[in-house]
Order: C-alpha cells, then structure tokens, then sequence
C-alpha cells in the first residue's frame, strides 16, 4: 500500500499545482533562498549528480544551469512530466543504479516523508550509488514546524539532530556529517506570504538564525561516503 507522502504527490492536480506555490509571492523568494543554499553546499559544474525525490525538477534544473550532469528520481509520474530535467521514476529505497554511478547526490525536501526505520536503508542506498557526498534536508521538531505540519495531507515527520546523528553513527559508508540550520519561518508560512514581506522578514529571519542556529526549522546535511 502506498503511503500518504507517495500518494499525494501523484494527485494530477496537485503536482500541476506544485510549483506555483514556490515560484510565486513568498515562495519565489523563498525558492531563491534554498537554491542559494544548495548551490553553497554542491559545486555541479562537471559532476554527475543524482537528485532523489526531484519531483518537478527545480533543484534539478538550477543545478544543470550550472553546469551539472543530472539525473532526477521521484516515484510520481505525474511530478515527474512537470520537469524539464532527465528523470527516472523509481522509489528512493531501491535505487536502480549501479555502485558508485553518482559524484554527488542531493534530495531536498524528502526525508520529513520517510518513517524512521527507512532512514537507515535510504542512507545505505545512496551511499551505494554515490561517490562522495550527500546532501539532503530534514525538518527539526523543536521549531515553529510543529505550528502546522500535523495538518498537513501529505504527512511530515520531524527528525531532532541527536536521533539522524544516531542513524548515521556505526554506518560502515558513512565517512563525516556535517550540519548547517536555517530558516526560522519554516517553508510553509513564507509560501503563503506577499513577496515584499516575505523578503524582510527572510533578512530578519537570516540574523536570528546565523546567531540562534538552533531556533531554525530546516537542517542542511552533508554526509561524505
Ligand atoms: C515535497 S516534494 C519535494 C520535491 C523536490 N525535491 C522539491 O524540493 O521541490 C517530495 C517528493 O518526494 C517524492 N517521493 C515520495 N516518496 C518517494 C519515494 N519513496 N521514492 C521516490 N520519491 C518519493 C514525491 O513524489 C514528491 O515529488
């Protein structure tokens, strides 16, 4: 049975839908940001990359802009005919590679969608197709996620630091982590802003979480295999 997090995103509807929300008002903004951020994380030009869970492929796309050799994987079809990028539709737990085909994989906005017991396996199976880095986000629980996430249709897991750290501690192809936390707002809320208000309170947001990381929603991993 598939679960609520692969169910919903094969709603027509709802990927036709899906980048409005981050290509317009605050999500334009915010969208800015995360790519920003994943740009200062993975230097794409000449690396054959593999974005897992890509959806409708914008991560995808800005990292082929800059000169990256990408793959995108999602388990919906129906995000995937939204992506400009070379897809393959495929679940995230069984990657259809062989060893080692990746320099460096990413998957923005996907592990809040696992259960706890996958996070292991997901880890496992990257790090059998990937080279040397990966770069992924989770959500934190002590942060004002907590406000909305229960509601939401697709489903949301947050995952505190200490329990990640545990899952990538004695894995025999985990090498180094490193940890980054940004956005006090978390997504959904600057989403659903006017775009100028948006951007103000992004540059306040940005003060309090370079001095307060531990305030901020969303954490930037980076695992070296
Ligand atoms: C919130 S969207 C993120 C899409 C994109 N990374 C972004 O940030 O815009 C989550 C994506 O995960 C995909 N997904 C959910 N479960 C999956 C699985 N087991 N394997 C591959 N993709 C999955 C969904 O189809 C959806 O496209």
């Amino acid at each position: 049975m598939l679960k609520k997090g692969q169910k919903w995103y094969r709603i027509e509807n709802v990927a036709e839908r899906y980048d409005d929300k981050r290509f317009t008002e605050g999500g334009r903004i915010l969208n800015m940001k995360e790519q920003e951020t994943l740009l200062s994380l993975v230097d794409p030009k000449g690396k054959k990359i593999l974005d897992i869970a890509t959806g409708t492929g914008r991560f995808a796309e800005s990292l082929s802009k800059n000169g990256g050799n990408i793959i995108g994987l999602d388990a919906s079809r129906e995000m995937l005919k939204q992506s400009k990028v070379d897809c393959v539709q495929a679940d995230a737990l069984k990657l259809p590679f062989k060893e080692k085909s990746f320099d460096v994989s990413v998957s923005m906005r996907f592990l809040h969608l696992l259960e706890p017991e996958e996070i292991r396996i997901f880890i496992e199976e990257v790090g059998s197709v990937t080279k040397k880095k990966f770069v992924f986000e989770s959500l934190h629980p002590l942060s004002l996620r907590m406000l909305y996430q229960w509601a939401l249709p697709q489903g949301s897991r947050l995952y505190s630091n200490s329990f990640l750290k545990d899952k990538f501690k004695n894995n025999p192809v985990v090498k180094k982590v490193r940890s980054h936390q940004k956005f006090v707002i978390p997504y959904g809320i600057y989403q659903n802003m006017p775009e100028d208000l948006c951007e103000e309170i992004m540059d306040l947001d940005e003060k309090i979480s370079d001095k307060h990381e531990w305030l901020a929603s969303t954490v930037y991993w980076e695992i070296y295999f």
